[in-house]
């Protein structure tokens, strides 16, 4: 159960409260409001990125792959964030994580990160990584605070990562490529 500050408006009083949200594996019927939840949060973000609309099928087509791990956090019967992951190159790799609009900015995606890298550890993962379009600057804030670090540019996407074992080498194949910026060991 993760724990997150909210506010209830009782006649013209606003209270700050706890808001309790309960993470439990994604179904296939909570698709609908997933998929409302991305679509209102990278609609523009992929606009201004690649110049095309946002299409629910790329999201549908990661939630589905057999390999993926689907989270969702759910908030009084309503899902408020989630978040899918699954294996590549050797390290864990974040496809998507999303929270509700009116829900961002209150520890649930801090939380979500706190749940993936259980996830990478269980796995014996070295890494976390993932990709961030160019134009989300709030997203890349956001998992630099959560101590990621840029890697390279990919298309018009940034790779960051998140190294959890330095003993341990990153398996990711192109460090050295044309489009490297900055190796985080
Ligand atoms: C990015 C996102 C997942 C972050 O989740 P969140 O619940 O809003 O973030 P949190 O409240 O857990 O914040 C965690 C930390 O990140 C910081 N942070 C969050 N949003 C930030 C922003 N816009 N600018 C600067 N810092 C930010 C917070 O200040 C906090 O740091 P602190 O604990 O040191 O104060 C969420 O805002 C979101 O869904 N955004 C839209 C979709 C998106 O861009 N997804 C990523 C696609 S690659």
């Amino acid at each position: 159960m993760f724990l997150s500050e909210g506010f209830i408006v009782i006649g013209s009083m606003r209270q700050k409260v706890m808001m309790r949200a309960t993470s439990r594996e994604m179904t296939r019927k909570d698709l609908p409001q997933v998929l409302a939840i991305s679509r209102e949060n990278m609609s523009a973000i992929i606009f201004s990125s690649w110049g095309v609309e946002y299409r629910d099928e790329d999201l549908l087509h990661i939630l589905l792959e057999p390999a993926a791990l689907n989270e969702v956090l759910e908030l009084d019967g309503r899902i408020v964030a989630y978040f899918s992951i699954d294996d590549r190159n050797g390290n864990l790799f974040i496809n998507s994580i999303q929270v509700h609009k009116a829900c961002q900015g209150r520890g649930l995606g801090r939380e979500m990160m706190a749940r993936i890298e259980e996830h990478a550890r269980e796995r014996e993962s070295p890494a976390i990584e993932l990709l961030v379009q160019y134009t989300n600057r709030t997203a890349m804030e956001f998992y630099r605070r959560m101590g990621y670090r840029l890697v390279c540019r990919q298309g018009n996407n940034y790779l960051m990562r998140r190294t959890l074992d330095p003993d341990r080498r990153s398996r990711f194949i192109g460090l050295s490529g044309p489009g490297h910026m900055q190796d985080p060991q």
